[in-house]
């Protein structure tokens, strides 16, 4: 209801409540900061106090405290509105949300269905027998609180009615089927994986047939409670042990979940459909890094790939583990144990390796075939991160058919190839920039405050003028200041030559033309000095002024 919401809106502010998640600086009359939704290195998601919204200049993304907390924490509006009116110390009125008694009997109903399924469990022998041959344990069957289906019609909604459940509730659950003759038990003859949200509260559940029949598992379908979208299998019990190193372990599904949490891995898992962004933002919350666990076959390649892409997509470090053919978690676990299996993980390599480890076993028969070099090189010139693609050229050489003859000559034509490629792509994409005309050449104060930033001697006060609002603003000194960004937030230890070589070609060249004595642009560059340094900055915090 309009009311409840203008209640909440005066009682909660904005900015506040982003500030939480979000280090937030004044800029003007506005609050700016790095934009939670997708990754970037200088800020352009900005808070207006006044009007109460917020707005993301790169992925367009924006609203009031209700959109935001439905993107920050990935909830529908019923969620979101209940979850600020707590907050708020508002009580809401009817229609405006779940009311708190109707949300907590659905769970009761689902909790009722798990004790139910747990029951049939420890009464069903052949269950018994398969969670064992799954290498289940009674230990992990408890933590799991793993249940079982029976192979009935009405016994689920029979035992939900003896405890007074309204049996539409538990059919719009999706614990029951209606049909014309009554409410059937909608997962029948399965073993049963409760799945519980991040606070730990149960929304769904996952079953797997024993006997072969398909499809191999049932998940409930979407309901009040369970939006699949959004949920992670396992998220809850890995938040506890994601305090302590902020790196979760992403799987396919439930089965390596439960694998990984046997060797102490936070694992989690979108069971069995593509990593969604809203997944990933949830997952942002607990982690920095995901290694990506997926099974050792093409699809869990393709999916893999996907999974990267929502990742870098909300700013998450992306690793992956390649795994045998027909492997996933769970049978590394039973082969390995728990330290192979830790291993593994440990031993996790970039996208980028991981993707050359396919292209090599998708080509392991004949690694001279040019089909492979053809790949190998176009992969190669995608990425950004020079310094690895050098040493993966190195590795690769030796398999190049001219290795024998002369490896030296074969690194330095891939080196070449691969750049030349890599410019053919970055060319059409200049073109573009430079019909619009908006390439500005870095001026004089500008490029004195980036080769300081460079000079190791003045490196550690000018690194953090790269970082500050508007001060570097002419599309080329901009784009280097960003670039350095990348490659270190905070002054690097290394030599100027080591962060060049980290660089792109582009960058590379525009960093040359920075040292250039004679400047075309924008008048001669002084030599270093703590007070050129000073001066340079007073001038362009004048120039800022001024704008
Ligand atoms: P997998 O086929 O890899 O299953 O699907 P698994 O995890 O190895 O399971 P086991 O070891 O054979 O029991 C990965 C995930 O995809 C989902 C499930 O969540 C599964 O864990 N999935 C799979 C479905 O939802 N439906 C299916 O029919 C199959
Ligand atoms: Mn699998």
């Amino acid at each position: 209801m309009p009311d409840d919401r203008d209640l909440i809106r005066s009682r909660i502010d904005l900015a506040d409540l982003v500030g939480e998640r979000v280090k937030l600086s004044r800029s003007g009359k506005k609050w700016k900061g790095l934009c939670p939704f997708h990754a970037e290195k200088t800020p352009s998601f900005y808070v207006d106090s006044e009007l109460q919204l917020f707005h993301c200049f790169g992925c367009k993304k924006g609203g009031d405290i209700f959109a935001w907390v439905m993107e920050s924490e990935a909830v529908d509006f019923r969620e979101a509105i209940e979850m600020l009116a707590g907050r708020a110390g508002v009580e809401l009125t009817r229609g405006s949300g779940a009311k708190p008694d109707e949300t907590r009997r659905r769970l009761e109903i689902m909790e009722d269905a798990l004790s139910f399924f747990r029951e049939a469990f420890s009464s069903s022998e052949l269950t018994k027998s398969y969670s064992q041959s799954r290498g289940l344990n009674e230990e992990t069957l408890a933590l799991w609180q793993i249940g079982f289906a029976p192979a009935t019609e009405y016994a689920l909604g029979t035992y939900l009615g003896k405890k007074k459940h309204a049996l539409r509730e538990a059919q719009e659950l999706g614990l029951l089927t209606s049909t014309p003759d009554g409410y059937l038990d909608f997962f029948r003859n399965r073993l049963m994986f409760p799945i519980r949200d991040e606070q730990g509260r149960l929304v769904g559940f996952s079953g797997r047939s024993m006997d072969g029949t398909e499809p191999k598992y049932i998940n409930t379908r979407e309901s009040p409670l369970f939006h699949k979208g959004s949920t992670l299998f396992g998220l809850h019990q890995a938040r506890q042990l994601l305090k302590a190193d902020r790196r979760a372990v992403l799987v396919e599904g439930q089965m390596d979940v439960i694998a990984c949490h046997g060797a102490g891995l936070p694992a989690v898992a979108p069971l069995g459909t593509a990593l969604t962004e809203n997944q990933a933002q949830k997952l942002k919350r607990y982690c920095d890094e995901a290694v990506v666990l997926y099974d050792g076959d093409g699809a869990g390649r393709a999916a893999a790939q996907k999974a990267f892409e929502a990742l870098g997509g909300v700013g998450i470090r992306r690793s992956a583990v390649v795994l045998g053919a027909g492997e996933d978690p769970d049978t590394v676990l039973t082969k390995l144990g728990a330290e192979g299996l830790k291993t593994l993980v440990d031993n996790r390599v970039s996208p980028l390796r991981f993707r050359i480890s396919w292209l090599i076993r998708t080509h392991e028969r004949d690694l001279t075939s040019p089909e492979f070099w053809e790949a190998a090189e176009s992969e190669l010139a995608r990425s950004t991160s020079l310094l690895e693609v050098d040493s993966i050229i190195d590795e690769l050489s030796a398999y190049h058919p001219n290795a024998r003859v002369d490896r030296m000559a074969v690194v330095s034509a891939l080196r070449n190839q691969v750049n030349a490629r890599r410019t053919a792509r970055k060319g059409t994409r200049n073109i573009a920039v430079k019909q619009t005309g908006t390439i500005s050449k870095p001026r004089a104060p500008e490029r004195l405050l980036l080769l300081a930033a460079l000079d190791q001697e003045f490196r550690s006060e000018t690194w953090p003028m790269l970082a500050e609002d508007d001060l570097i603003v002419s599309d080329g000194g901009r784009s280097i200041a960003d670039a350095l960004l990348a490659y270190s937030a905070d002054p690097p230890a290394a030599g100027r030559g080591e962060i060049a070589r980290a660089l792109d070609e582009e960058m590379r060249i525009a960093l040359m033309s920075l040292e250039a004595s004679q400047d075309p642009f924008g008048g001669a560059v002084e030599p270093l000095s703590a007070a050129a340094i000073a001066d340079a900055r007073e001038r362009l915090l004048k120039e800022k002024a001024r704008r």
